[in-house]
């Protein structure tokens, strides 16, 4: 029987249980089903989605390009950039933690169990673990914890020792302990309330596992200023180290260009596409924002 020309499109996001006609493929469109969508405090939510096989391959620091609902029946353009949070494989769930603020997200906190929700991806460059690195330090602020919670799957999959040091406005807002502590990473979390997260005692702690041979290699994202210290002390202690950058994005893929962001490289300053060529890049050629 003759395929209706539209068949080709808008049938081509694979829901759980269709065959995959491109299985080659890296990227892909797909339909899940939402498990779950809870509030985790009084700012985040986390979305549990059953989705195809394919997209269980997704791994940490790549994203998904999310078609969100809308909060209020009108159109909600363009896709939103999201890292994926975790990945179960047995359960074929692929989680995303969220920082619920403008139309897309408000959309996103609308799902209830059982809806469809697009996704497409996994996409972009992820985190790389060198096989030399026996203990990392991963660092980070606010929704910038969702980027780097998965780093403690892989690092407890290649027997790597995990430090999180989790930065937050207050206890109430303090995400993905759990996750890292879960997958065996020891957690030090430093607040604005009290004061412990300011830069220069964060500075103290980074020295004091640098001294202790805990830090084999610096994982950030979600602050300038601790991506600025983090660069700072690798330099100091020649310690490699890789950031989740964000930015603005359309496409997703590497087509429209809106998502550049200046590196400096060999003393040069270049572009480079969020979307494509990371989102993460090695620490040292970021210039930050
Ligand atoms: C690679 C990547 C991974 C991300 N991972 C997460 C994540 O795990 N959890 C999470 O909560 N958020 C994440 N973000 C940010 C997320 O994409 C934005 O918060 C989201 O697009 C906001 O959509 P909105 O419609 O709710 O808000 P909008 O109304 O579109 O915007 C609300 C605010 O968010 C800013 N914003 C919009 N789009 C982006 C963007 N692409 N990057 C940064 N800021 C943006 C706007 O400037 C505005 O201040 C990620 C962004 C990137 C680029
Ligand atoms: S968002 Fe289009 S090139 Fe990155």
């Amino acid at each position: 029987m003759p395929l209706d020309p539209n068949d080709n499109y808008t049938n081509s996001a694979l829901r759980i249980g269709d065959v995959d006609p491109y299985p080659q493929r890296a990227v892909g469109e797909f339909i899940g089903t939402v498990v779950s969508n809870e509030w985790v405090n009084d700012e985040y939510m986390h979305v549990v989605l059953k989705v195809h096989p394919h997209a269980l391959r997704a791994y940490a620091g790549q994203m998904f390009h999310l078609l969100c609902p809308s909060p209020d029946g009108a159109e909600v353009w363009m896709r939103r950039p999201m890292s994926v949070y975790r990945v179960d494989k047995d359960a074929g769930h692929v989680e995303f933690l969220y920082k619920c603020e403008g139309r897309g997200t408000r959309g996103m906190a609308t799902l209830q169990p059982g809806d469809d929700f697009n996704i497409a991806g996994p996409l972009g460059h992820g985190f790389t673990l060198e096989p030399a690195w026996r203990n990392i330090v991963v660092l980070g602020r606010g929704v910038g914890l969702a980027t780097l919670a998965p780093l403690s799957q892989l690092a407890a999959e290649n027997n790597v020792g995990v430090t999180a040091i989790l930065s937050a406005r207050n206890p109430g807002v303090v995400m993905s302990r759990e996750l890292f502590e879960g997958l065996g990473a020891k957690t030090i979390t430093v607040l604005d309330s009290d004061g412990s997260s300011a830069v220069e005692n964060v500075e103290k702690i980074l020295e004091g596992l640098i001294a202790d041979k805990k830090a084999d290699a610096f994982f950030t994202c979600g602050s300038n200023r601790l991506l600025k210290l983090m660069q700072r002390l690798g330099k100091k202690h020649n310690i490699p180290g890789q950031v989740a950058m964000e930015q603005i994005m359309v496409c997703g893929f590497g087509a429209c260009y809106v998502c550049m962001r200046t590196f400096e490289v060999d003393g040069k300053r270049v572009l480079r596409r969020v979307c494509r060529d990371g989102p993460v890049f090695d620490m040292r050629e970021a210039v930050g924002w």
